[in-house]
């Protein structure tokens, strides 16, 4: 604050040559007392940020920059944790065998991702963050993942192979009610869509119908389409900025609302920070800063975040400890988005639901209607193109509009070649109408009930079967804890997967469930979850010595980067371009092509290297 005063005053100092010094006092009172509001604003508004570096995007992108590339190697995969040679023994041998079996039984699907891993990228990216980024090399090399499917059914998928999943991937939450239930929209979609083919720009009939539909269950009057969630989000804001005047957005911590600028700071955007504010959820100080402040113009809100509040997405290349937890309280987060209401209202601040993940998961009328509490926009996307790609905003006539009648040439413009593809709003047509069935209304009868209910019973069975793991509920949408410190949990999604399991590249951070899930299916997780458990306890990934806390493992990791960083430091290319400065080799770097050659021939790879830097090995 001194500062800011001090800063202040300055353009005011050269007065004092010319002015007496009772008016100079009166001035800079003057100047103090304005300052004051700002100031506490200001400091009330870093109050407001969720103490981790979730709620530090500036400091959170310095400090992924810092994180220096490594990968453990030779006998550190084993004993990162401080196990014993027998148990990073009997940990390597469970490896290896495991790897033997999984080349045999996905030979043609791992062949095919081989092949098509150079060419493409999302490939690349998804693969090198499956598990934390030191094991990563080792995973990739014993049990690469297939990313291929090529038939779905009910609620399995099988890959080329012909080896069957029970899906808990969700489809990144798109799949709500079964891939039957999607097949049949896109069928039915066609053949409505046919006679006019992709005609854009003019609308098939169809579209009057669906607005109708998106009106009566968001309870607002005005609908725009766009390709995906992310665009959806990008408008609802646009939107907000140009009806307020306002400039700034909130977000809370580790909410996720597409992958667009604004809306993603920090870590993974290139660029730094700038009209955003990212604040701590269920938190009265974030109310504070709403009540103060005068310059922001919406408040987003993920309601997904109620599983994990201020947390990020859980991923198991996050898994370091094991000390990620999750809990929903529906109650708690109600009172929570009724507070915002109230505070959004009285501010004049425009209050957006991202439902794209969560429209139609929790009620058919969305997140609204089930924590009952109105939005001014909300946004759909995933399911409610029926199978096809799709962002939806819905919002108040006053909100929608994007333009002026008595300012013509003042406008938000948003257009997109592919909005209302015939196609697409055909599958909604259908996705709402089946929506509205009894078949499918019945299926949100005691629904968040039934999978407490069934989180309960796979947690007796774990329970029962000695292993560390739980599941926690927020109605369908499930993640994965861990009741004891350990440096290997992410390697129980190999062992899901080996069961028959098809998790997404977040691996037990996330598992999704079809609405329409049957109990016999359910009771095969069961069974499959509890097997998986019992081989990797077998493996000795979860050996624990009773005494390491999630401290101790981090404090070795810590450790660990410091090593691999001192290493590049000393390295034959020099400070500059080791792995100091957080970025892993570049295309051409003779160290990467170093470690493409190690790959392909594992032979070669140095086995009894420690914490090795990725820009040197
Ligand atoms: C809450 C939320 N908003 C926005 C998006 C972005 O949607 P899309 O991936 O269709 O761009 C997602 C995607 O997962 C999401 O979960």
């Amino acid at each position: 604050m001194s500062s800011l005063l001090s800063s202040a005053w300055a353009p005011l100092a050269g007065l004092g040559l010319a002015t007496p010094s009772w008016a100079l006092t009166a001035v800079a009172a003057a100047a103090a007392l304005a300052l004051v509001p700002a100031a506490r604003r200001r400091w009330h508004l870093s109050r407001a940020k969720h103490r981790s570096l979730a709620g530090h995007s500036r400091m959170a992108k310095r400090v992924a920059g810092w994180v220096p590339g490594y990968r453990l190697e030779g006998p550190r995969v084993y004993d990162a944790d401080g196990a014993p040679p027998e148990v990073a023994a009997q940990r390597q041998a469970a490896l290896q065998a495991q790897a033997e079996r999984w080349r045999v039984r996905f030979a043609r699907t791992l062949a095919a991702t081989s092949q098509a891993r150079s060419g493409l990228s999302d490939l690349q990216f998804t693969g090198a963050y499956r598990v934390p980024f030191p094991f990563s090399d080792a995973l990739r090399q014993h049990l690469p993942v297939g990313a291929f499917v090529e038939h779905s059914d009910g609620f399995t998928v099988a890959d080329l192979d012909g080896n069957t999943f029970i899906d808990l991937t969700g489809s990144y939450g798109v799949n709500v009610f079964g891939q039957d239930f999607y097949k049949a929209c896109i069928e039915e979609a066609t053949r409505r869509a046919r006679p006019l083919g992709a005609v854009l720009g003019a609308y098939h009939p169809c579209v009057a119908d669906v607005v109708a539909r998106l009106q009566r269950i968001s309870g607002l009057e005005e609908v725009s389409f766009h390709m995906s969630g992310t665009e959806a989000v990008m408008q609802a804001v646009r939107l907000a900025r140009y009806h307020t005047g306002r400039r700034h957005l909130v977000r809370f911590a580790g909410a996720y609302h597409g992958w667009w600028e604004d809306v993603q700071p920090g870590p993974g955007n290139p660029m730094p920070p700038r009209e955003t504010y990212t604040l701590a959820e269920m938190s009265e100080r974030s109310l504070r800063v709403l009540r103060e402040r005068s310059d922001i113009a919406c408040v987003l809100v993920n309601p997904l975040q109620a599983l994990h509040p201020n947390k990020a997405a859980p991923g198991d290349s996050s898994l370091v400890d094991g000390s990620r937890r999750a809990g929903y309280d529906r109650a708690a987060y109600t009172r929570w988005l009724q507070q915002l209401r109230e505070v959004c209202t009285a501010r004049g601040i425009v209050l957006i639901f991202d439902e794209v993940f969560l429209g139609f998961r929790l009620d058919p009328r969305g997140a609204q209607a089930y924590f009952g509490v109105r939005a001014d926009l909300v946004t759909y996307g995933k399911t409610l193109g029926g199978g096809l790609p799709v962002g939806v905003l819905c919002g108040r006539h006053a909100l929608m509009k994007r333009y002026r009648e008595d300012r013509p040439a003042d406008l938000c413009f948003a257009r997109g070649t592919f909005n209302a593809h015939p196609y697409v709003m055909c599958a909604m047509q259908v996705f709402l109408e089946r929506l509205e069935s009894p078949e499918i209304c019945h299926h949100y009868v005691g629904l968040d009930e039934r999978f407490e209910d069934r989180a309960r019973r796979l947690n007796a069975a774990l329970q029962e079967a000695g292993a560390p793991v739980r599941a926690r509920a927020m109605s369908s949408v499930w993640t994965i804890e861990y009741t004891q410190p350990g440096r290997y949990h992410w390697m129980f999604q190999y062992h899901l997967r080996e069961q028959g399991l098809a998790l997404s590249w977040v691996g037990t951070g996330r598992l999704i469930f079809p609405l329409t899930m049957d109990e016999r299916t359910f009771d095969e997780v069961v069974r499959r979850f509890v097997r998986a458990a019992q081989t990797m306890q077998a493996a000795g990934w979860w050996w624990h010595d009773g005494q390491t806390t999630h401290a101790d493992l981090r404090r070795r990791v810590i450790g660990e980067m410091l090593t691999a960083w001192w290493a590049a430091r000393r390295g034959p290319r020099g400070p500059a371009q080791g792995a100091g400065d957080g970025r892993l080799s570049r295309p051409g770097d003779p160290a990467l092509q170093k470690t493409e050659a190690a790959r392909a021939d594992p032979a070669a790879r140095p086995e009894a290297g420690a914490a090795v830097p990725s820009s040197t090995a």
